[in-house]
């Protein structure tokens, strides 16, 4: 195991999850997500408790699911309540079923210990529930441990290499991270960019055609090891002219892949009609060019025959501190 367990963490869109079944592996353990008939999400373990057959293969009745090999029928806590060649189920007979909380476009699942998720809601994400904010979404599936995508996202100083193209006209290297703030489970970090002309890219999303020169705050947050948050704010002389939030669910799927839900959000006066196809035209694209390096790193480490010490630089502070977080969280859960 190289991820936590002790967490939430994002295991569908809403939009995917109806009255169907929509089977996912995560944190290497097959579920199976279901609409009940009042509107909440059912998450149970996706294997019968009689014999290793899928239940998201079956049929529902209601709120039942039945088995599609011998009929046997759970309810939406994952009790086995039907055998259909017995008067009653065998005692304890019964599926997992992990705690659920939909929220805006997220539903979470808690995989860790069970009575764990009482002391640890899911993180809060206003910005994905309306109030001004606009979102697009979509799910990508990377070849890389969820620990690779943590510090690749806290680590921007790769746009020059990877994505010259998303910096603004005449920057010619990120200033240092102004303040990094830690806690025991969370790190962030904030940038302020000097004053440049905008990027094509921001010119087209943000709606902006002044030549006036721009400044800009950014900010990386490892909220938990199911959630990563960017945020990129362009300011002009009257204050914010455009928000955008990048946020990634990241979701191990087993220890060498992981489930990216981003969700790209933006709030801004003068934005174009189409910003939301652009937004996800111009991050679609940054996030083909992220997975084939994560992937390529994941392959690299996969080659290492012996453990390998790589040289850490000043702009891995926050990266360093979110594999801390990580190690000592994975540790706790192998100690108990
Ligand atoms: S395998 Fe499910 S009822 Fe037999």
């Amino acid at each position: 195991m190289s991820y936590p367990q002790d967490c939430w963490y994002v295991a569908a869109t809403s939009d995917e999850v109806g009255d169907g079944f929509t089977p996912r592996r995560i944190v290497d353990t097959s579920v199976v997500l279901f609409r009940l008939s009042d509107g909440s999400v059912a998450a149970l373990e996706d294997r019968c408790a009689h014999r290793p057959y899928p239940l998201s293969a079956g049929h529902r009745e209601g709120d039942l699911v039945v088995c599609g090999y011998h009929g046997c029928t759970y309810d939406a806590a994952g009790r086995c309540v039907r055998v259909p060649s017995q008067d009653n189920p065998p005692s304890g007979a019964q599926v997992r079923s992990f705690p659920v909380v939909e929220r805006g476009p997220f539903i979470w699942v808690w995989t860790g210990t069970p009575g764990g998720e009482r002391l640890r809601p899911p993180p809060s994400t206003p910005w994905l529930q309306g109030d001004g904010w606009g979102s697009v979404g979509e799910l990508r599936t990377v070849a890389a441990n969820l620990l690779l995508l943590h510090e690749h996202y806290l680590d921007l100083t790769n746009v020059f290499e990877m994505h010259p193209e998303m910096v603004p006209p005449g920057i010619e290297a990120l200033p240092p991270m102004e303040e990094v703030e830690m806690s025991e489970v969370s790190v962030s970090y904030t940038r302020e960019l000097p004053k440049a002309p905008l990027a094509p890219w921001e010119a087209q999303v943000s709606g902006l055609t002044s030549a006036e020169s721009f400044g800009r705050k950014e900010t990386g947050t490892f909220v938990t090891p199911g959630l990563h948050k960017q945020t990129y704010t362009i300011t002009g002389s009257d204050g914010p002219e455009l928000e955008l939030v990048r946020t990634h669910g990241f979701t191990p799927e087993s220890a060498g892949t992981t489930h990216v839900f981003v969700q790209i959000s933006w709030r801004g006066d003068a934005v174009s009609p189409d910003v939301g196809t652009q937004l996800a035209d111009v991050f679609a694209e940054m996030a083909d060019r992220d997975i084939s390096v994560l992937e390529t790193m994941q392959r690299c480490l996969d080659e290492d025959t012996a453990p390998r010490r790589y040289v850490n630089v000043k702009a891995d502070r926050a990266a360093l501190r979110a594999r801390r977080i990580m190690q000592s969280m994975i540790e706790e859960e192998r100690g108990r």
